[in-house]
């Protein structure tokens, strides 16, 4: 199904924490609402021209934070896209409220035990680059539980395939 009423012209945003699957959940939406996928990610490094992990190396977080927020407003002028939100977007709550503007946000809530399956596979997580990656994946998950569940939706998704999180998620856009 294209449409939906309650989808509308709004955008379907992502938000969770890193490795919760974001971006291979919004690639398969994208296929099935034919909507154009932004990746604030990908559009931070194109616009500093480096990687993610270099900016906060080289220009710190605070940095990242400040462009991470222009990305956000930026895309959130968008219509009928989907927004595949970098794990730290809901900290700024301004960018929360930028995004409901045009958009329906979920959470993808996950557990730590699947996180650090996730993302320990590479080095591309600067925040996770230290030596208990695993204390601090907890400690930064409940620093951050509440502004995540400031969104409209929250989808359980640990042990679920990208295609049941993409059926649930259909549940709700398709059936409303
Ligand atoms: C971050 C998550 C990352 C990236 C940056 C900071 C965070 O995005 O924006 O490393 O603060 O949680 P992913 O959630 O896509 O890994």
């Amino acid at each position: 199904m294209l449409e939906s009423r309650m989808l509308d012209n709004r955008n379907i945003v992502l938000t969770g924490f890193m490795g919760s699957g974001k971006s291979m959940v919004s690639r398969e939406l994208g296929k099935i609402y034919r909507r154009e996928v932004l990746s604030t990610d990908e559009l931070i490094e194109q616009r500093e021209g480096i990687s993610i992990r270099d900016i906060f190396e080289t220009r710190g977080e605070p940095y990242f934070r400040e462009v991470e927020a222009a990305v956000v407003r930026e895309v959130a002028e968008r219509q009928e896209v989907i927004i595949d939100c970098g794990g730290g977007v809901v900290i700024d709550p301004a960018n929360m409220t930028t995004l409901r503007r045009t958009g329906i946000i979920f959470y993808l809530h996950t557990s730590v035990e699947s996180v650090l399956k996730q993302v320990l596979k590479n080095q591309k997580r600067p925040l996770l680059n230290v030596a208990d990656p695993e204390a601090r994946v907890r400690q930064l998950l409940t620093e951050r539980e509440p502004m995540y569940r400031q969104a409209d939706y929250t989808l359980e998704t640990a042990d679920n395939t990208v295609d049941e999180i993409v059926v649930k998620m259909r549940e709700i856009l398709d059936h409303d």
